[in-house]
């Protein structure tokens, strides 16, 4: 049983171009990945950062995009996200009091609970989780069968990770969502927002973060002031479930090639 996270697709209206790439291609080498490798994954989840600038073109190109998928796909608010034009062009989208878009989904065999980090002050990229959101993931803990596991899925990480400018606008409640996370503990976590492929655990937590959809985030451990970008192959998160655990393999856009057999030397 599997799902596919993608995340930080960045669109922009139609064909235009971000830092010289064109998200929509981007994406659709991606959703033709799915379709031709990965068509029995039960659902699609991009988390977060949909849009670069959060206008309705910008989503509704998006939805252009994803329409080639066969199986359901579920969109997570990222920093660069906004709500009201996300609303206009998917209007059937899961959501909770607050008009946050927070949802649950019993997905290949897990319980994958969706927040939304994205912060209310405009133009404030750090992430937040307001009491309105910590109390529902308060209660959506509670009602997780206990056979079942908790997958979590966010767009800011809730702590550092040492790239200096993506530590500054990182989840600014994640105190507040650690104590929540004693009630049930996930399984795993599932990230975005720093455009590169990073795994290992929070205060025991397991966390995934998948690279970026369009550009990734220059990898520095020296304070750069600004954050820089680089140019590199996307690739899809596949997330396999089975009872003794959980599993995360990417696949790469553009140089998958073609199986060729062992030869003995
Ligand atoms: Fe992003």
């Amino acid at each position: 049983m599997s799902f596919i996270q993608i995340t930080d697709t960045h669109f922009v209206p139609g064909d235009a171009l971000l830092y010289g790439t064109s998200p929509r291609k981007r994406l659709g080498a991606g959703v033709d990945l799915i379709r031709r490798f990965h068509g029995d994954a039960e659902a699609v989840l991009v988390t977060g950062d949909l849009a670069h600038h959060g206008e309705e073109g910008a989503y509704e190109t998006l939805k252009e995009a994803l329409a080639p998928l066969e199986m359901p796909v579920f969109l997570m608010m990222g920093n660069h996200d906004s709500r009201a034009p996300f609303r206009k062009v998917f209007p059937d989208a899961p959501g909770i009091e607050g008009g946050f878009i927070q949802f649950s989904l019993d997905v290949a065999g897990a319980r994958v609970i969706c927040l939304d980090s994205l912060n209310d002050a405009p133009g404030d990229h750090e992430g937040r989780l307001c009491d309105v959101r910590l109390s529902w993931l308060d209660r959506e803990l509670g009602s997780v069968p206990a056979d079942r596991q908790v997958v979590l899925a966010l767009h800011h990480p809730p702590f550092d990770l040492g790239i200096p400018a993506m530590d500054r606008i990182k989840l600014r409640d994640g105190e507040a969502l650690f104590e929540v996370l004693q009630k049930r503990r996930p399984a795993q976590m599932l990230l975005g927002h720093v455009h590169r492929p990073i795994s290992g655990h929070w205060r025991g937590i397991p966390f995934y973060l998948q690279r970026a959809f369009n550009h990734q985030v220059y990898l520095s451990f020296a304070d750069r002031k600004e954050v820089e970008f680089v140019a590199e192959n996307p690739d899809i998160g596949i997330v396999r479930t089975s009872e003794d655990g959980i599993q995360i393999f990417t696949r790469s856009i553009g140089g998958e090639g073609e199986p060729f057999p062992h030869e003995e030397a």
